[in-house]
C-alpha cells in the first residue's frame, strides 16, 4: 500500500484516487503522523502532498524528519518536494513569479527512474509561490523549465523524488505514467487491488471481528446501505439483520421493489416498518423545512431504536459510511445550509460496535463494488434520494393527498425519462410541489388546482449543478401526462435555476 500524507492541497484526494485506480491500495493520512506509526502502517511507498503553506512559516506543517531514515521510497509533490528539500539540508525561496496552470518542463539527459518511459519535453500543472533553489545534497535535477529551474529532483539512491508540478491532475499529461513509475518500479506494488480482492479481504475481517454474534443495519435501498448489507449478509450470512424503515415519504412502489429485491433476490433477512403514521403525524401542521428534517432525521432514530431494541443479542451496527465521509468532517467548518439526515447516520449512543467495511472506499467504488456483489444496476447507479424523502418536496406542511402528487407525477417523470434514455445521463430529476394552486380550464370547465414542478439538473457532486437542458418533446410528453393523469394538478412549470444561487432539492 501507498500511504499519501496531507499537506491540505485541494488535490490529495485525487492523488489517493490515481494510485487506486493502478489497482494499489491507498489512503490518506494526517501530516503529523509518526515515523512509528507509519512503519505499522508497512507501506511500500510514501508520498507528500501539495498544500498551500510556506515551508518557512512559523506554523506550516511538517514531518516526522525520521520517516526519512525508514528506508522507505518518497515522492514528495509540491509543497511536498520543498518540504523534503528543507529538512534534508536545501533551500526554499519564495519564486520571483508564482505559477499557475499549464507549463511545459524538460527533462534532463540523466533523468532519474521516475521519467524513464516519459517524453523529454511534457505539459504539467503547475500551482506554487515558492520553489527549490537549492538542493540537498545527493540529489540531481530530473526536469527544469524557464521560471522553475529545479521543477524535479531525485536521490535515486534513497529511492526520494519531488516534482514541483502536480502529476495527480489530468492537465499534467504524462502524470499517471509518473505514478505509474514510482509505484510499480521504484515501491514494487503489484497492481492487484481490485473489488474482488477486496470484496474476500473485507469478508474475512468481518468474520473476523463479529464472530458468531449478530449485527443489525438499516436498510434504505440506497446504493451505500444496499452495498453494506449485502457485503454483510456474504460474510455472516442470517447473523446479519435489516430493518428497513418505511416512513411513508418514499417514491412510487420502492418499499414493494426494495423488499422484494433483499428478501427474494438476496435471501436476505429484512424487517420491514410500516411507520407512515407515525411520522405523517408527528409532520402535520410543520411547514418549515429545517423542523421537517429534523422531526424526520429524530423519528426515524427512535423507530429503528425501538425496533432493534425487540431483537436480542445484538452486538454491532454497520453502518455506510464512505471515506469521504470521514476525511470531510473534521476539516471542514461550512455553514449549515441544510441538515442533511442520512440513514446511514445513527448516533453512538445506540452502544453497538460499529462496522463500517466502506470506511476507506470513495462513491465510485462502492459502486463498482455493488456492481461486484451482483446488485442490480438501477440500485447502483440510482439517483441520489435524499433522506427525508418526498417530505421536502412537498413544500409547506405535509398530507397524504399532497405526497400522492408528488408521488405519482415523479413515477411519470422517471418514466419517461427511463424510456427516452435519459435516467443515464440527467444526474438527478424529480418533481415538487410548491403548494400554489392556480386557474386553469379543463373541459369547457374552470378549474383551480396545483402547480406541479418538474426539476432536473446535471451534476458531479451535487455540490454544484446546472439545470439539464432536456429536449422540448420529452417535457411537453410529461407535462401533458402529468396534468392528465394527476387528480388536482393544472399546469406544469420547469425549473431553470443552477447551484449556487438555487439548491438542487426545493427545501
Ligand atoms: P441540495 O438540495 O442541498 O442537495 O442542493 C444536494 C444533494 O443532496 C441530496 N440531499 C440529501 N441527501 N439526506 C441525503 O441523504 C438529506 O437530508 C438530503 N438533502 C438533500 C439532494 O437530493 C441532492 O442530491
Amino acid at each position: 500500500k501507498i500511504i499519501v500524507l496531507d499537506y491540505g492541497s485541494q488535490y490529495n484526494q485525487l492523488i489517493t484516487r490515481r494510485i487506486r485506480e493502478l489497482g494499489v491500495y491507498s489512503e490518506l493520512h494526517p501530516n503529523d503522523l509518526s515515523a512509528e506509526e507509519l512503519k505499522k502502517l508497512n507501506p511500500k511507498g510514501i508520498i507528500l502532498s501539495g498544500g498551500p503553506n510556506s515551508v518557512f512559516e512559523r506554523d506550516a506543517f511538517s514531518i516526522d524528519e525520521r520517516i526519512f531514515q525508514l528506508g522507505i521510497p518518497i515522492l514528495g509533490i509540491c509543497y511536498g518536494m520543498q518540504l523534503m528539500t528543507y529538512k534534508l539540508g536545501g533551500r526554499v525561496e519564495p519564486a520571483a513569479q508564482r505559477e499557475y496552470g499549464k507549463a511545459k518542463i524538460l527533462l534532463t539527459e540523466n533523468q532519474s527512474s521516475i521519467f524513464h518511459t516519459l517524453p523529454e519535453e511534457q505539459i504539467v500543472w503547475m500551482s506554487h509561490g515558492d520553489h527549490v533553489v537549492e538542493m540537498p545534497e545527493g540529489f540531481q535535477i530530473d526536469a527544469q523549465n524557464p521560471s522553475c529551474p529545479i521543477a524535479a529532483i531525485s536521490n535515486e539512491e534513497k529511492k526520494f523524488y519531488g516534482v514541483q508540478f502536480h502529476p495527480e491532475v489530468g492537465h499534467s499529461v504524462y502524470g499517471n505514467d509518473l505514478l505509474k513509475n514510482f509505484v510499480y518500479e521504484i515501491c514494487g506494488c503489484s497492481g492487484e487491488w481490485t473489488m474482488r480482492n477486496f470484496i474476500a479481504t473485507e469478508i474475512e475481517k468481518i468474520r473476523e471481528s463479529v464472530k458468531d454474534r449478530k449485527v443489525i443495519c438499516a436498510l434504505s435501498g440506497g446504493v451505500d446501505s444496499s452495498v453494506v448489507a449485502v457485503l454483510l449478509h456474504q460474510a455472516i450470512g442470517d447473523q446479519l439483520t435489516c430493518i428497513f424503515v418505511d416512513h411513508g415519504l418514499l417514491r412510487k412502489n420502492e418499499a414493494e421493489d426494495v423488499m422484494k429485491m433483499f428478501k427474494e433476490g438476496f435471501h436476505m433477512n429484512v424487517i420491514q416498518i410500516d411507520a407512515k403514521d407515525r411520522f405523517l403525524s408527528k409532520l402535520q401542521g410543520v411547514s418549515d423545512p429545517e423542523k421537517k428534517r429534523k422531526i424526520i432525521g429524530n423519528e426515524f432514530i427512535y423507530v429503528f431504536d425501538e425496533e432493534s431494541s425487540k431483537i436480542d443479542d445484538v452486538d454491532f451496527l454497520a453502518q455506510g459510511t464512505l471515506y469521504t465521509d470521514i476525511i470531510e468532517s473534521g476539516t471542514k467548518t461550512a455553514q449549515t445550509i441544510k441538515s442533511h439526515h442520512n440513514v446511514g447516520g445513527l448516533p453512538e449512543k445506540m452502544k453497538l460496535n460499529l462496522v463500517e467495511p466502506l470506511n476507506t472506499l470513495f462513491k465510485d467504488e462502492v459502486r463498482k463494488l455493488g456492481e461486484e456483489l451482483g446488485i442490480p444496476e438501477h440500485i447502483v447507479w440510482r439517483q441520489p434520494f435524499p433522506g427525508p424523502g418526498l417530505a421536502i418536496r412537498v413544500l409547506g406542511e405535509v398530507t397524504e393527498e399532497k405526497l400522492e402528487i408528488v408521488r405519482e407525477s415523479d413515477a411519470i417523470l422517471r418514466e419517461e425519462f427511463m424510456l427516452a434514455g435519459l435516467d443515464k445521463t440527467v444526474w438527478q430529476y424529480f418533481t415538487v410541489l410548491p403548494g400554489i394552486q392556480s386557474v386553469g380550464v379543463m373541459g369547457d370547465q374552470r378549474t383551480y388546482d396545483h402547480t406541479v414542478g418538474i426539476r432536473a439538473v446535471s451534476s458531479i457532486d451535487g455540490m454544484t449543478s446546472d439545470w439539464a437542458r432536456i429536449p422540448f418533446d420529452i417535457l411537453e410528453k410529461v407535462s401533458n401526462r402529468i396534468v392528465n393523469e394527476v387528480p388536482h394538478v393544472n399546469r406544469i412549470v420547469y425549473d431553470i435555476t443552477s447551484k449556487p444561487p438555487a439548491t438542487i432539492e426545493w427545501e
